[in-house]
């Protein structure tokens, strides 16, 4: 729930930092590295159930070829670098993340995968020394809204791609478009008090809402040929109301914002929730909207 859904709380005492991590992205790479990384392991394959639909359309606009170098940006565990190495089958994959626990889960999948053209490497993208031109495409799948110099940062990820190579990323549209955050909010929000959620600017899973601010930053980074279209898709939440309850309050930010809340307050919260899903429960479980930028573009 909430920001926590991507991102939560920071500088929880988890795994050292790396070097190179670029100061002002301390803040996100403590959270990713600390409570929000481990939770999201936790439940991978939620998280890969939850962006079904979504990732088809970003592996579409990606077009990887059979002998593509492949840079998957903000990897985490490694979902969509596995899915990038079936299609680039004589190429090469680096998925790139700053936070140790998701990169371990994604060596271990990748171990398993007979896929060895994926590797992974920690990093800072908006700082990590990419080869030059070393990448035909990059990839992510709402990995590059977390950095706190975003115009830096997609520079950085310019430089990595060859002249006329390939961006191709999803974030997310405003919170207000995504029902699978205004559902589970607009119950709870009687008897909680919600963070906020969409900081114009600020890193977070809201920072590129804007499409203005999207072109503005590619095109200085160095890319022309932008293109931003929507995608609304059904997010499979869980396989019921109890599963998405459980999971969703589990969640690092849940917990915080629940440790301020009353008893009484949080068993209101809990039968809220439960009953503002149980009006989505459909025969494969619970499902709500979501909806995301599908952006590409191309290294001058
Ligand atoms: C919402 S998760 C998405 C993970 C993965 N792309 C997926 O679809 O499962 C965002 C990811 O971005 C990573 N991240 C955040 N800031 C980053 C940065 N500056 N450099 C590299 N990775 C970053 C986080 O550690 C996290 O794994």
């Amino acid at each position: 729930m909430g920001q926590g859904d991507d991102q939560g709380v920071a500088g929880d005492g988890g795994t050292p930092l790396p070097d190179e991590i670029a100061a002002d992205n301390a803040e996100q790479g403590g959270a990713w590295n600390g409570d929000d990384g481990r939770y999201w392991v936790q439940h991978r394959e939620r998280q890969e159930a939850r962006y079904r639909r979504l990732t088809p359309h970003l592996m579409a606009a990606a077009g990887i070829q059979a002998d593509s170098r492949v840079l998957d940006i903000g990897c985490g565990s490694g979902g969509t670098s596995l899915e990038a190495a079936r299609a680039a089958a004589e190429g090469a994959v680096l998925g790139v993340d700053v936070s140790a626990p998701m990169l371990a889960e994604a060596r271990k999948q990748a171990a398993g995968s007979g896929l060895p053209q994926v590797t992974f490497e920690r990093g800072d993208a908006q700082v990590h020394r990419f080869e030059d031109g070393a990448f035909d495409i990059a990839i992510s799948r709402f990995g590059v809204m977390f950095f706190a110099d975003p115009e830096a940062a997609f520079a950085n990820i310019a430089r990595a791609l060859r002249p006329g190579g390939q961006l191709a990323f999803l974030c997310w549209r405003s919170v207000r478009d995504n029902p699978y955050l205004t559902v589970p909010m607009g119950a709870i929000a009687p008897y909680v008090q919600l963070p906020e959620l969409e900081a114009p600017g600020a890193p977070g899973p809201f920072s590129l809402v804007d499409t203005d601010r999207i072109e503005k930053l590619l095109d200085s980074a160095g890319f022309d040929e932008i293109t931003i279209s929507a995608v609304d898709e059904p997010m499979w939440m869980g396989t019921d109301p109890d599963d998405v309850v459980a999971y969703q309050l589990g969640i690092p930010a849940s917990r915080a914002m629940l440790a301020e809340a009353s008893a009484e307050a949080r068993a209101k919260t809990e039968t809220a929730l439960r009953d503002a899903l149980a009006e989505h429960q459909g025969p494969d479980g619970v499902t709500l909207g979501s909806a995301a930028w599908l952006v590409t573009a191309r290294r001058r």
